[in-house]
């Protein structure tokens, strides 16, 4: 895993109060690459984020971390894994009880290695498949899904709709804000849920915003 500077910024007050009785995330994360400068060119250059790292703002991973402490997030599915650094910090940071993960493995297209422990349950293949829904309903109810995978409005849909039907204790959806044209569809779903909803969204320090260019939204029913 490449290292990098953390550029940290101000924890937000309820972040400082969650680290104070928690772990501190902001330094058990230090070590990693987020989305960055470097990705951001790449991603401007080549229309995907051409690199080996976590596509996170490194403020809602901070906030997220907390957030999975607090409630006790015991196992874990990540449906869009990229190259498997986020995925594999949560595993480090959390020592699940099942782990598992859900991707075509894009990234292996674009050249970039995918590394994952061996202990995770890999489906690889369309999460929209019905392969999916049956690896799926093979495994016992997973505390937490994040859904990252396709970011049109109509596949996030599809993964919210697949997902809510099997067990689960939160569903999670990263890029709610919508702040590219590719993750509009995100903050639309994200708009139209009901239910009880959760949203940690934070400036982009490493790209020198004061806005978020991504943003976490947990849900349940
Ligand atoms: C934005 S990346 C995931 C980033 C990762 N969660 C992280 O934090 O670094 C999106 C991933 O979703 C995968 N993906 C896109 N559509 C998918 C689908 N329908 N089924 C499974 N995986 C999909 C891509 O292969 C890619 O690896």
């Amino acid at each position: 895993m490449a290292g990098c500077a953390s550029q940290p910024g101000s924890p937000t007050p309820e972040a400082g109060i969650l680290a104070s009785v928690g772990r501190d995330f902001r330094q058990l994360t230090a070590h990693v690459k987020c989305w960055d400068r470097s990705t951001q060119a790449l991603f401007e250059q080549h229309g995907i984020p051409r690199e080996d790292c976590l596509l996170q703002n490194r403020e809602e991973l901070i906030v997220w971390c907390e957030w999975m402490e607090a409630h006790h997030i015991r196992s874990y599915l990540e449906i869009g894994i990229w190259t498997g650094q986020t995925i594999s910090l949560l595993d480090e940071l959390f020592t699940f009880k099942r782990v598992a993960a859900a991707d075509t493995l894009a990234a292996s297209v674009f050249g970039l290695p995918v590394r994952l422990y061996p202990h995770v349950n890999l489906y690889r293949g369309d999460s929209h498949d019905p392969a999916y829904v049956a690896w799926r309903q093979s495994q016992p109810a997973f505390d937490l899904v994040m859904i990252d995978g396709d970011h049109s409005y109509e596949g996030v849909r599809r993964d919210f709709e697949i997902n809510r039907a099997l067990p689960h204790r939160f569903l999670a959806f990263h890029d709610i804000t919508g702040h590219h044209e590719n993750t509009a569809g995100v903050k639309q779903l994200w708009d139209e849920l009901g239910g009880h909803k959760i949203e940690i969204v934070r400036p982009h320090v490493e790209l020198g915003l004061d806005h978020s260019t991504m943003g976490i939204g947990i849900w349940r029913a």
